[in-house]
């Protein structure tokens, strides 16, 4: 989903929301679109509660004087920040600049109303730091929090504590406004659909983020709103064993003008399986083929169209929804009123109530069970929408009205997932794979076969990065997935070498579970080691024999070296799983630091703090 204003009403937040009698406004500051997409769901709650409302990405802010403003000229207005909180405790890009005026900016907001939703994942050592940070500087500069800050935890259920949040919110802020918030229950559709049946082709979109053609006519440079199609030179499986499954994939970026440099993220844009696509145009009675275009009735939206438009029911689903994951409780809502059978209809709207009952069973039947859309058309049969009668007003049938539901209001998480490919069986006996691993495992194939496969991607770039000087050391802990950007290191330092630079120690701990599985690369490492690129390789199995043993009790075996390095002006670096993993290795490493370097514990963590300062303490982990 394109994150772009396209086409949207231009000037800034303040002279919009009174052209547009709003009292509201939802900043976002959103990364993967979730946080955007809770805003919208904000903004709409705040105008069934009687308060119009619109949502603003901060990006497009052209004067920040207007936050002032806006308590000061519109009494009873209210702002909403809802952000996410990336990477190691930053803003998102899109909040940046918010975030460096509120750090930077000394001004009196002591007129402004407001309350914080926070995004984050507790398994990341910064959980909602910027959430929290928002909250405490608008606070600081004198504004007033009308309401507690909502805090979403993405690692467990944050769909539940952002319903949970905003379920008590609204009605406290009408309180307090004095606005009588008779609820309307009516779902709000402020989009308009037009079915075209006569647009020539190259007008339709095939599936470009953003720009009409530009896949077919590619043009640097590239980007997350315009990625490169890159040929795939090779995909194959890495494991030797085993029921998991672990990717390699090559692209070719030759005359693209991208640049990368090992460390950074490539993010790949697949789209949904044909033949599930397929399946809710079946199961919902549409015609796939069928050309329209969504535009926003309401004047104040960022975005006039919600993803590129006109084009087609088979697009829409392909490429601008992930319909592998479960649908929120809005989608099942809609699909209440058009079940016909009293039995399915009850259980949706059980399941899609703010009761504690209701929620459990949400959690239980579509969540824990991995329920998809098409799951649950399939469980309640008689909520399947037929096709609309024949000469019927094309737009408007029960399918495509809960299609335009699913395509607008009802994103499901689409929080990008590092290198993790996800198939898996569900409790209900379904096979489920993530879009990504879907649209690698359909395209392996052909890969082999010769035939050329286009991937878009683009760059992210990391601040995971090597020394300037190749003659520093390095010591590197990724096991698993997480080995992948020190492959690149590895690569560039023995290139480094090969040029006749000098090379600083090389050390490298990798974590698997055993060694004839899913040991990757294990030739490649090995050569690394006997021909002295990789100084130091030490390698965990956990599970060949009967007791663990994991990367950090390696690191803490070779602690006298790793603290020799580290006084060497070394970098220290950690890859991988957020959960468990990156937590347990900064504590080996605070307890090789007290030991070796005879400090309490608290110089042990100062120390840490000094390398993180310089630079020379680098993590990029993910749950
Ligand atoms: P396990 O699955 O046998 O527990 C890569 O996933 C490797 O990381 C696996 O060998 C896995 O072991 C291991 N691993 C699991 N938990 C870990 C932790 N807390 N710290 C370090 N490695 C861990």
């Amino acid at each position: 989903r394109p994150v772009e204003n396209y086409g949207g009403v231009g000037g800034n937040f303040l002279s919009r929301m009174k052209s547009t009698k709003k009292r509201v406004v939802v900043f976002y500051g959103s990364q993967t679109g979730t946080a955007e997409e809770f805003s919208s769901r904000l903004a709409k709650q705040a105008a069934r509660h009687g308060l119009p409302a619109m949502t603003f990405d901060p990006e497009e802010c052209t004067d920040w004087e207007d936050v002032c403003k806006l308590g000061e000229e519109m009494e009873g207005s209210l702002a909403v920040f809802c952000v996410a909180t990336y990477g190691e405790g930053d803003p998102t890009d899109n909040a940046q600049e918010l975030y460096d005026w509120l750090k930077n900016g000394d001004v009196d907001l002591s007129s402004l109303n407001y309350t914080v939703f926070a995004l984050g994942n507790k398994t990341y050592e910064h959980y909602n730091a910027m959430g929290r940070f928002v909250d405490q500087r608008l606070e600081e500069l004198g504004a007033t929090r009308v309401f507690q800050r909502g805090e979403g935890d993405d690692d467990a259920n944050i769909e539940e504590d952002f319903v949970t949040w905003s379920e008590a919110l609204w009605p406290a802020v009408c309180q307090r406004f004095g606005v009588d918030s008779a609820l309307d229950t009516s779902n709000v559709r402020e989009y308009a659909i037009t079915v075209h049946s006569d647009l020539s082709p190259e007008r339709v979109f095939t599936g470009e983020p953003l720009r009409l053609g530009s896949f077919a006519n590619q043009k640097p440079p590239f980007n997350s709103k315009n990625p490169f199609l890159a040929p795939i030179r090779v995909i194959r499986e890495l494991h030797k064993g085993g029921e998991r499954s672990c990717m390699h994939v090559e692209l070719d970026i030759a005359g693209s003008r991208l640049n990368y440099v090992a460390g950074d993220h490539l993010a790949l844009f697949p789209s949904n399986d044909p033949r599930l696509v397929d399946r809710v145009g079946e199961l919902l009675g549409v015609d796939l083929d069928t050309v329209f275009s969504l535009t926003s009735t309401d004047e104040a939206a960022t975005k006039k169209t919600p993803f590129p438009c006109p084009t087609t029911y088979r697009t829409a689903l392909s490429y601008y929804v992930d319909i592998t994951s479960p649908p929120r409780t809005n989608v099942l809502k809609e699909l209440a009123e058009y079940a016909t059978d009293p039995k399915d209809k009850e259980f949706l709207l059980k399941i899609t109530s703010s009761s504690d009952d209701g929620k459990h069973q949400y959690r239980e039947w579509v969540l824990e069970d991995r329920r998809t859309l098409v799951a649950v058309l399939e469980d309640l049969p008689s909520s399947q929408t037929s096709s609309g009668p024949p000469g019927g007003a094309p737009a408007s049938t029960p399918g495509q009205i809960l299609l335009h539901l699913l395509l607008t209001q009802d994103e499901p998480d689409v929080s990008p997932r590092h290198a993790v490919l996800i198939d898996y069986t569900t409790r209900t006996g379904r096979r489920n794979m993530g879009v990504a691993t879907g649209w690698l495992k359909r395209h392996q194939q052909k890969v082999q076969n010769g035939e050329v496969v286009l991937a878009p991607i683009s760059i992210r770039h990391s601040s995971l990065r090597l020394p300037y000087h190749s003659s520093k050391p390095v010591i590197m802990v990724g096991p698993g997935t997480g080995l992948a950007p020190f492959r690149g290191f590895i690569q560039d330092r023995a290139a480094a070498k090969q040029s006749g630079k000098e090379l600083g120690e090389t050390v490298l701990f990798f974590g698997c579970r055993h060694r004839a599985e899913d040991y990757i690369y294990e030739e490649e490492l090995e050569g690394y080691r006997d021909n002295g690129v990789l100084s130091g390789l030490q390698v965990a199995f956990s599970r060949d024999q009967a007791d663990k043993v994991y990367v950090q009790h390696l690191l803490r075996e070779s602690g006298a070296a790793v603290w020799e390095l580290l006084e060497k002006q070394g970098y220290f670096y950690i890859c991988g799983d957020a959960r468990h993993m990156a937590r347990d290795v900064m504590g080996a490493l605070l307890e090789l630091i007290q030991d070796n370097g005879h400090m309490d514990s608290q110089a042990a963590s100062e120390y840490v703090k000094k390398l993180q300062k310089r630079n020379r303490f680098l993590q990029d982990v993910w749950s």
